[in-house]
């Protein structure tokens, strides 16, 4: 039996979000370690995956890394509106949390985050192109490890203003509201 079947109380329904959330950023085999994270800027919606790299039930809030030059970037420079999209087969949960992104570049929050990262994880952000930059041939792009704090690496936070989590079962569909405005009170509505 699905452990979502039983829960009918949307204050534990919020709790299973925190515990999945929480375990995306630890676990990389977790169905929350990657979601979908949808900009746009001048009319135009792009979506693409990212890695959930923390969360924090007490503040809201949820982040994840990115190049400075990236399309992304320049997208929530022009509308700080974000969305983002979790969903696990294995759970029959869906995730939509919507929210204002916060660009963090080379503040205190990313040189503290810098010192804990991998040497693998550091070298994305030294690389000889910038993203999306038209080049021949694939091999021409490489990555050189440098031993100081590289100036494109940034942390998108996103501040949680609304989560839509549904649950679709043949038993029957659950889906329920948290809004920042209600204080993350939840509310059930139709699926
Ligand atoms: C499994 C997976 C994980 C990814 N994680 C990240 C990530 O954490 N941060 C990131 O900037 N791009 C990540 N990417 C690449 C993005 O999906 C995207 O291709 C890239 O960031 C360029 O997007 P943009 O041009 O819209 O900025 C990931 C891609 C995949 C397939």
């Amino acid at each position: 039996m699905n452990l979502y079947e039983n829960l009918n109380d949307v204050n534990e329904i919020l709790e299973s979000i925190n515990k999945v959330l929480s375990r995306g950023v630890k676990d990389r085999h977790s169905d929350y370690h990657t979601f979908s994270v949808a900009t746009s800027a001048n009319n135009l919606i792009n979506n693409r995956t990212v890695v959930l790299r923390d969360f924090s039930y007490e503040k809201k809030l949820l982040c994840y890394h990115t190049n400075f030059l990236s399309e992304k970037i320049s997208e929530l420079k022009k509308n700080n509106n974000i969305a983002c999209l979790f969903y696990s087969k294995k759970d029959k949960v869906q995730i939509r949390i919507n929210g204002k992104a916060h660009i963090n570049n080379g503040n205190q929050i990313c040189k503290e985050k810098w010192k804990t990262m991998s040497e693998q994880s550091k070298l994305c952000y030294f690389q000889n192109h910038n993203p999306g930059k038209k080049v021949a041939n694939p091999v021409e792009v490489k990555q050189s490890a440098n031993n100081s704090i590289s100036k494109l690496f940034s942390i998108i936070t996103v501040d949680i203003e609304k989560i839509d989590w549904l649950y679709l079962s043949r038993l029957g569909h659950k889906r329920v509201f948290f809004l920042k405005k209600n204080n993350f009170d939840g509310y059930w509505v139709a699926p």
